[in-house]
């Protein structure tokens, strides 16, 4: 069975005057029985990990080598030393803004595993790509080209125009995907495959997650806006909990 994952990306927002927030997260994550992950800015690693409770911390990139002269990056190996276990991977933001290509985003995560972490590797089709009827073609060729050679990795399908935007694909078009993912992971890895975590993101709300969370296939949740506030990001949780 795939675990149940709540993940929150805080995205570049917060400060040390968030920390509150986080352990008011993690308090809660002690109460509902799925996993939660947090993956604030780098800054915040070390202080949210070393918080009481059972909230699991993650990264949001790393370089793909494992030291040396990328002035401005962050190794897996240096985000495992603040504390985290997790590492998203392939954000759309990142992909867009900063080139990333599927096969780097396999070094990537293989580099990530090599250092203990698991990847939280992201995938998603653009609207244009979506009206030319290209969704799933798009999101296969990307899980198969940033996929490494493990299965110990949790995958997040994240359509770009339902990020920040209040767009929520329909539940068919949620089922089609996931499935579609499922079926991959099932042909890649055999047997294996079944018990990889796929989460859904983009526009992740309180008022939509129980219906998000009722589509087989879908095992979590990658939240963006809603994880910033403990007050949106435990109905979350919760609504998973009991699905
Ligand atoms: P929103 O939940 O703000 O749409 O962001 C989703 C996301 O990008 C999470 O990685």
């Amino acid at each position: 069975m795939p675990q149940k994952i709540t993940a929150g990306n805080w995205k570049m927002n917060g400060t040390q005057a968030s920390l509150s927030e986080i352990q008011a997260i993690a308090d809660a994550a002690a109460d509902i029985h799925s996993l939660a992950i947090l993956c604030p800015p780098a800054h915040l690693l070390h202080r949210a990990a070393s918080l009481p409770g059972p909230l699991a911390i993650g990264g949001q990139n790393c370089h793909h080598a494992p030291s040396g002269a990328f002035t401005g990056d962050i190794s897996a190996a240096q985000l495992a030393d603040c504390g985290a276990s997790y590492v998203i991977l392939g954000h759309s933001e990142r992909r867009e803004a900063y080139g990333e290509s599927d096969s780097l985003v396999r070094d990537k995560a293989q580099a990530a595993l090599n250092s203990g972490l698991t990847p939280i590797i992201c995938l998603g089709e653009s609207q244009d790509q979506r009206a030319e009827g290209r969704a799933i073609a798009v999101v296969l060729a990307q899980l198969t080209g940033s996929l490494p050679d493990d299965v110990q990795v949790i995958i997040a399908y994240e359509p770009i125009w339902a990020i920040g935007t209040g767009l929520v694909p329909s539940v068919a078009e949620i089922t089609e995907v996931h499935n579609a993912l499922r079926a991959q992971l099932l042909t890649t890895f055999g047997a294996a495959g079944q018990n990889i975590s796929i989460l859904y993101g983009g526009s992740v709300k309180p008022s939509n997650a129980k219906e998000i969370f009722a589509i087989p296939n879908v095992n979590g949740a990658l939240v963006g806006g809603a994880s910033l506030k403990a007050e949106d990001f435990l109905p979350i949780m919760r609504s998973l909990a009991e699905s």
